[in-house]
């Protein structure tokens, strides 16, 4: 499956159009009465759309939402490397989402027990698609210069898991361990959603779009939902070594 691509001149541009879409989803949602399951990504990109989103902090809709997160870093929620922490200092505190709504993963468990509690909660909270698996409206991601994404590694066990929704995960230059989403439950999406800024992420992004042999071992290259929809926002920088369309 081919991306849908949204390429846009600078970060801001880029995080006004996630919010545009992510808002019109949410409030769609709401008018229905009906939660938005959202799994937020890591890392330090998401941070520029969090400072897009709190803008937003007024609108009532904020109620018909639970968020997750599509990966996290088994340290204390009040760490600095905690996913957690970043999305609850920059965006959760200035939002109107019940503190019921909000499912951090149990990093205060081993990394196992912690994953298999995070799989019962998806079992609990999320709503089942058509194949009576936990299906999010919108798993968001990151990409790493490795082609890694959420916590799938290059190479690691966890790529082949067919079984489960969460797993444990280490870091492999950190030794960190971590709690990732699994392949299956992210291709189970009605969207996934890629935020990609930086000129760093340049060659892994034309690597994975153009088909490179070598894209075969990137994690994120083997993120197509079944049946959802796939977007990769990205800026100018990390799409500058894309071929224009059509060039050979
Ligand atoms: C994490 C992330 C990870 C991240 C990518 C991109 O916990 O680190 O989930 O997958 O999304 O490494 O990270 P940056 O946005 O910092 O480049």
């Amino acid at each position: 499956m081919f991306p849908n691509l949204k390429i846009f001149p600078t970060d801001q541009e880029l995080v006004q159009q996630v919010t545009a879409d992510f808002l019109a989803e949410l409030h769609m949602k709401s008018s229905k009465k009906e939660m938005m399951t959202v799994a937020l990504s890591g890392g330090n990109t998401p941070a520029v759309w969090f400072a897009e989103l709190t803008k937003y902090s007024q609108l009532p809709d904020w109620s018909w939402i639970k968020i997750f997160w599509s990966d996290e870093r088994m340290v204390p929620p009040d760490h600095p490397q905690s996913n957690y922490k970043l999305a609850k200092l920059l965006l959760l505190d200035s939002l109107a989402i019940p503190a019921s709504q909000i499912f951090r993963v149990a990093t205060e468990l081993p990394p196992s027990e912690a994953a298999e509690h995070y799989e019962r909660l998806i079992w609990q909270e999320v709503p089942a698609g058509t194949d009576g698996y936990p299906q999010f409206d919108w798993i968001l991601l990151g990409l790493g210069e490795d082609g890694h994404t959420a916590s799938l590694f290059p190479g690691a066990g966890t790529l082949q898991i067919k079984d489960k929704l969460c797993a444990a995960a280490v870091h492999p230059e950190s030794g960190l361990p971590r709690v990732t989403f699994t392949l299956p439950l992210i291709n189970r999406a009605w969207k996934v959603v890629f935020l990609i800024m930086g000129k760093s992420k340049s060659r892994i992004v034309a690597d994975i779009l153009q088909g490179k042999p070598k894209a075969r071992n990137y994690p994120a290259a083997a993120v197509h939902p079944v049946k959802g929809e796939l977007v990769w926002y990205l800026d100018r920088a990390a799409a500058s070594n894309l071929k224009p369309s059509g060039s050979c």
